[in-house]
């Protein structure tokens, strides 16, 4: 599954990608960063001025809802903000900026940079973090940008199910893909 789920990754960014306006990359989720230093690598390739934004606490999941977020505060602490960065240095993926805090409190700073998104990876498999991350990036997606879910599709996490759910019937979307990924195409 994260096998299938990475060669996805791979081919929206090589194949798909070249014909959006814009083309920065935010992860929503970034835990040791093995998507995003993926995704940055590609990128880096493809879309060389592009940026990728890789979100997280970096220090575990944030207070959940025990009603319905099957994972609890604290899951995927063993995390660091720093080894992270360093590992970017070390790789020269000058395009990975590691943003580390609750998605409410770093968004505003990376949407006054006034990026354009090509890509979301949506990767934080609780409601609180889908449901802001979807409401934050979609109005700065770039026309026809991938908005990709890691886990809305998984048993363990029933409450990122819902907020994709809430995000179709109200703006009764249709999706682009539901395998390997959960994806919505931006304005289309
Ligand atoms: C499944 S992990 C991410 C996996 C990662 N994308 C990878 O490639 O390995 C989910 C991460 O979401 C983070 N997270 C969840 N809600 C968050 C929020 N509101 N703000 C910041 N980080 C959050 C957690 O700290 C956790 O590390």
């Amino acid at each position: 599954m994260v096998e299938a789920k990475r060669m996805n990754l791979f081919l929206l960014l090589t194949d798909f990608f070249e014909k959006l306006d814009g083309k920065d990359v935010i992860e929503f989720g970034s835990y040791r960063g093995g998507n995003a230093l993926f995704m940055a690598h590609v990128l880096k390739a493809v879309a060389p001025k592009a940026r990728v934004y890789a979100c997280g606490t970096y220090a575990g999941m944030p207070v959940t809802d025990a009603a319905w977020d099957l994972h609890g505060a604290g899951d995927f602490s063993e995390a660091s903000f720093e080894a992270l960065s360093k590992r970017r240095d070390k790789l020269k993926l000058k395009n990975l900026e590691v943003v580390k805090g609750l998605f409410a409190d770093t968004f505003p700073g990376i949407a006054r940079k006034k990026p354009s998104f090509g890509l979301a990876h949506i990767d934080c498999d609780i409601y609180s973090g889908v449901k802001y991350a979807q409401g934050a990036s979609v109005p700065l997606m770039t026309q026809g940008g991938y908005v990709v879910y890691d886990d809305a599709d998984a048993p363990s996490c029933i409450s990122a199910t819902e907020a994709v759910e809430e995000l179709v019937m109200a703006r009764r979307l249709h999706s682009e893909q539901v395998w390997p990924h959960w994806v919505f195409r931006a304005g289309l």
